[in-house]
Formats: structure tokens, sequence, C-alpha cells
């Protein structure tokens, strides 16, 4: 695995001279904050050796290098998911990839339905803690010790000050911001009632498909992890409407305006432009 992750980032290398510090995961409808990276170096990810190419409505597949508010990003335009069928080895590849490139903070946002019952489609929800219903962790398998620990501490996944920091901005704006547990499953089915009512039971606010994979690699590498949800919908069960994907979509498009401010209000607040 080194050796792609070295030939990816050597690629990487040779078409940008920004060193990127903190990396950016774009979830569906929310890859609108990539087009507005200065000086961007633009890299499909059909192009990147070793990349996986995705497949998904609404995830452009590129990644985006340049400067956002001060501060050298690496963008994810479009995220792999396990549904779509690739390797937990594909999904969390661009994570090795950015550690490589010299990434410490990566912010990693999704859209998500929403479970807890006082959030309402189009909430933002700072991810506080998550609970892997994936089934599946990224880390099986032998470890390489150059990469990281064996047994990775999960305490605080989603980094402590970094949560402060991002209550702190959202104040500022005015942003209301909900705070809460993302739990993971595989989809692509959403859930059912009653699958609803038991991950509620145990603690989830929040349900997506993305997400987890690459916080846990992330923290394997020791890269500093921000969790931001968009609550696209309620959850199955809590309103009379069957889910779908459009409204999804269409949710990401009405609260983008303040995810960006959000976001790049985060950027700014961030040690070291
Ligand atoms: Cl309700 N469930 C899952 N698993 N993912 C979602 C969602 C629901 N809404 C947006 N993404």
């Amino acid at each position: 695995m080194k050796e792609k992750i070295e030939q990816a980032a050597a690629m990487i290398q040779k078409r940008s001279s920004v060193q990127p510090r903190i990396g950016l995961i774009l979830g569906s409808g929310l890859g609108v904050l990539a087009d507005e990276i200065e000086e961007a170096d633009v890299i499909p990810y059909e192009m990147i050796p070793h990349f996986p190419v995705s497949t998904v409505e609404g995830h452009a597949g590129r990644l985006v290098i340049g400067r956002l508010e001060g501060q050298a990003v690496i963008a994810m335009q479009g995220r792999f998911h396990l549904y779509e069928g690739y390797p937990l080895e594909a999904v969390t590849f661009p994570i090795r990839v950015m550690k490589r490139l010299g990434v410490e903070i990566a912010l990693i946002t999704n859209a998500a339905g929403g479970i807890n019952e006082s959030f309402q489609a189009g909430d933002l929800m700072l991810i506080r803690d998550h609970i892997n219903f994936m089934f599946r962790n990224p880390l099986v398998g032998p470890n390489d010790s150059e990469l990281g620990d064996r047994f990775p501490d999960m305490t605080e996944a989603y980094d402590a000050d970094l949560r402060r920091l991002a209550k702190g901005v959202a104040e500022k704006l005015g942003i209301d911001l909900k705070e809460g547990v993302y739990a993971a499953m595989l989809g692509p089915s959403y859930e059912t009632p009653a699958e609803i009512r038991m991950l509620r039971t145990v603690g989830g606010d929040a349900v997506g498909m993305s997400t987890v994979p690459e916080v846990i690699v992330a923290r394997h590498a020791g890269i500093r992890v921000l969790g931001l949800s968009c609550i696209a919908n309620m959850a199955a069960g809590i309103l009379p409407q069957p889910l779908s994907h459009e409204e999804v979509m269409e949710t990401a498009e009405r609260v983008k305006e303040t995810f960006l401010r959000l976001v790049k209000g985060i950027l700014r607040e961030l040690p070291g432009r």
C-alpha cells in the first residue's frame, strides 16, 4: 500500500505547488465549497494513480488543491462509499494520500438523516462521536506501524478543541449548530423505521452511509478530525413521507450557503494560516 500512496502523492505534488495542511471531504451536495478554492489545481480522480473513481450523482470526482480563507487545502469533491462496492482500502485511500501530502486536520462532511426528533431537515450537526454500524473496519489486516498504531484510540475521534472552535464560530456567525452522534450504516437502502428506533435507542442522532471509514483511517494516521453533517431529511418513520435521494440533494442545495459560511468561518479560525 505504501508504494501506491507514494505514487498518488507524487503525481499530485507534480501538479500543485500548494502544500495542503487541511483536508476537506465534501459530502453529497456540499461539493460547491471546492468551487471557492483559489489558485486551484483541479485533478480528476481518474488521473491519479490507484485512486478509485466515483459513480454517484452529485459527486464530481476530483481533487481541488489551493487556498481557502488563507489556508492551504486539499478538497475531495465527491467521495467513495462502501455501498458503491469499493473495498474499504479504496474508500480510505485518499486519507492516506492526504496524510502523505502533509494534511494535519481533516474536515469531513456528509449529508445525513436526522434521528434526533429535535432536528429538522436543513439543520447542521457537529459530529461529537460516531457508532460504526457498518461492522467493517478499514484497519483490519496486518498493521503497518509506520502508518499508525495497531489499536488506535478512538476516545476523542472528533477532536475536542476543533469541536469547541466550530461551536464558537457558529455562535459568532449566528448559525444554529446542533451536535450529536453519527451512526454509520452500509446502505444503500435507507433504514426501516424499526432500525431508526434502534439507532435512537443506542444513542444515534443522525444516520448516514459514509464518514466512519475515513475517520478511522484519519485517526490511525494521526490526523485531527472535525465532522459536520447536513441533516438532509428526517430518517424513516419520523415524518409521514417516504425518503428520497432527491430530497437529500434539495436540502443540501437549500442549506449550502450556511454550510459554506460555517466551514469558511472555521477555516479562518484554525491555527496556522
Ligand atoms: Cl435517512 N439514512 C442514511 N443511511 N443515509 C442518509 C439518510 C438516511 N439521509 C441522508 N443520508
